[in-house]
């Protein structure tokens, strides 16, 4: 398929600007076109949920496999009603959290194309928080279908200039909002029902609303395996995005677990020894050379870690390194989400090192 489309830019400063640019992406999105537009979590590639030959073009503008299921993302919780068979604990859950970085996964009715849901008969719905995003799916009237904005492959989109690398000519308009304020994709979770007829959750995908604080509005939520765990190659995973083989850069990763001393003597070590890239806490910098540092924040600051990840890793790609190091994050709070992204990008490689 050749993609010579004219993408246009348009960015967004002001209620003015973000007013102009939703209403010409809902216009394209309500045409069967596809636009890209920011959310709070990473930047979405969007089009009409309900329109199946939009849907297709979505897969083949990212390069990505027809039976990766989309999220659709609706205005107001409620909306999920003419989409999906929702239940007390979808409305429990949209209270706590919606709008936000949640998704929920229920089972889909048939005004959702199957091409949306790549085969499946259940349907992700998010309802976003973003300005931009939310102006664009009131003024489209319809639930807009979208995966992150970049080629299948590739990073997360967390900034304009990604998503213009990856997808100019192939989209028909990209909005730029600025910086993604999370950085990581939302959390994924599915309602299920347990043999005494209770609602349960399991976790498909960490995000910024952890399990602590799902576990607050739902006692039971399990986590599926392939969130924190390599699976067997003939395993089927929950959710088939798991399946597929996820962003790793150009030169391997290694993360680094241990004692903050021997982690760093180790980095000054390998700068003396090769072309390594080093994604450093801030604390690290004055102790390195700065050859190749990408600093995620400082040490304690999950929030700042996970902001950067993406566009780090991007750039990381852009550098001469031969490999690249990076620090184990924890499995708890927000370090969970970093550490499925980080430890699926290292292809699960971890050196570590002791005093
Ligand atoms: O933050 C986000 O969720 C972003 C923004 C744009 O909203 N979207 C996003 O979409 O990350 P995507 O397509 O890149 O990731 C969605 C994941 C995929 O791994 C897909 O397999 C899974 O959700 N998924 C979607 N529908 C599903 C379903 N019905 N059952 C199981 N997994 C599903
Ligand atoms: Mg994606």
């Amino acid at each position: 398929m050749a993609f010579d489309i004219n993408t246009k830019i348009l960015t967004v400063t002001d209620g003015q600007s973000l007013s102009a640019a939703a209403t010409l992406a809902a216009d394209v999105i309500r045409h069967g076109g596809l636009a890209v537009f920011p959310t709070e979590t990473v930047y979405g590639l969007g089009a009409d949920g309900t329109n199946a030959e939009a849907a297709q073009k979505i897969y083949a503008a990212k390069g990505r496999p027809s039976d990766n299921p989309l999220i659709i993302h609706i205005y107001d919780p409620k909306d999920a009603e003419p989409y999906s068979v929702t239940c007390s604990l979808y409305y429990a859950l949209a209270e706590a959290f919606m709008p936000g970085p949640l998704t929920v996964i229920m089972p889909k009715k048939d005004t959702v194309p199957y091409s949306t849901t790549g085969g499946l008969d259940t349907v992700a719905v998010r309802c976003p928080s973003h300005p931009v995003a939310r102006e664009i799916i009131k003024q489209a009237g319809v639930p807009v279908a979208a995966p992150s904005a970049n080629l299948s492959g590739k990073p997360s989109p967390t900034a304009a200039r990604h998503c213009i690398d990856d997808l100019a000519g192939r989209v028909d308009v990209i909005i730029d909002g600025g910086e993604c304020d999370i950085g990581l994709e939302s959390t994924i979770v599915k309602i299920d029902v347990d043999d005494g007829g209770e609602d349960y959750l399991t976790l498909l995908r960490p995000g910024a609303v952890t399990c602590d604080a799902l576990r607050c509005v739902c006692p039971r939520v399990d986590i599926a395996r392939a969130v924190s765990e390599q699976l067997a190659q003939d395993e089927k995973p929950l959710s088939p995005g798991m399946k597929y083989k996820h962003y790793a850069p150009r030169a391997p990763l290694v993360l680094l677990d241990g004692d903050g001393e021997s982690i760093l003597a180790f980095l000054q070590k390998r700068q003396s020894e090769c072309r390594c890239a080093i994604l450093c806490y801030d604390e690290e910098i004055p102790h390195l050379e700065n050859k190749r540092l990408l600093p995620v924040g400082p040490r304690d600051d999950m929030k700042t870690q996970a902001h950067l990840l993406f566009s780090n890793l991007r750039l990381a790609d852009s550098t001469d390194a031969e490999i690249i190091y990076a620090h184990l994050p924890p499995h708890t709070g927000l370090g969970l989400a970093l550490y499925n992204r980080m430890i699926r990008a290292a292809a699960h490689t971890v050196l570590r090192l002791e005093k």
